[in-house]
């Protein structure tokens, strides 16, 4: 793997993500990346295109960079401009493609590396970090934490998946705890059962508390 471009990729997605606190954060792509990479050790994925497409993912994301998000320029003009062969761009692009597809309408990558990536991301959205993660979702978006009377809802259409007014709660059994059986890799599945029994634990936790039992 090369090294210096390894930095500088991380030095790009840094200043790109300067100033951002929506969750899709600098530091949810460094860790997309260590996890990623992790993840690619093990299944012996192609390391160099796993760290880049893990880097670059959040790159061209819709919700951040409008003007970006149809060409995917920022993660093309980075490749192009570090010289990566054009035939490794067009599959680090591809993968970001199939991981920014992520959150509803899921698709099952075709490579391994694209696989990595995209176990890898969705970790993030799990276990511990995951609880953090959707805990500050919900008061950026002014949401309450839990309430009793509010059922989650489990089949919800693209719309109404964008839209509707939940509780943090809610997230975990309408999203979060799915997430461990859309692992792609044996890798991704085995610390996906780890962060899963960790959230439910969390939830039982937190629900126990809430009606004054422990
Ligand atoms: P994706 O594009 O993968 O759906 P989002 O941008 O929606 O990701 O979410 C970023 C983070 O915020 C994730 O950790 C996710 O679990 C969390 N999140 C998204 N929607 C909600 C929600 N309705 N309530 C709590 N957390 C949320
Ligand atoms: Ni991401």
């Amino acid at each position: 793997m090369d090294d210096k471009l390894i930095e500088h990729a991380k030095l790009y997605v840094e200043q790109l993500f300067s100033g951002e606190f929506s969750g899709h954060d600098y530091f949810h792509t460094l860790r997309v990346f260590n996890t990623a990479l992790r993840i690619a050790e093990k299944e012996g994925a192609d390391r160099q295109v796993v760290a880049l497409a893990a880097l670059l993912h959040d790159a061209d994301d819709p919700k951040l960079f409008p003007e970006t998000a149809g060409k995917l320029s920022h993660a093309r003009d980075f490749l192009a401009e570090h010289h990566v062969e054009p035939a490794a761009a067009e599959q680090i692009c591809h993968i970001i493609g199939e991981v920014s597809f992520a959150g509803t309408g899921a698709v099952v990558p075709n490579s391994i590396e694209g696989k990595c990536v995209q176990d890898a991301d969705r970790l993030d959205a799990i276990g511990a970090i995951g609880i953090a993660r959707a805990f500050a979702y919900g008061g950026n978006h002014r949401r309450l934490m839990h309430h009793p009377d509010i059922p989650p809802k489990l089949q919800m259409t693209v719309e109404e998946y964008r839209n509707h007014k939940g509780t943090t709660v809610n997230h975990f059994y309408e999203k979060l705890l799915k997430l461990k059986a859309l692992m792609n890799t044996d890798t991704g599945r085995s610390i996906a059962d780890e962060r899963d029994a960790f959230m439910r634990a969390f939830l039982w936790e937190f629900l126990e508390e809430w009606d004054g039992l422990r």
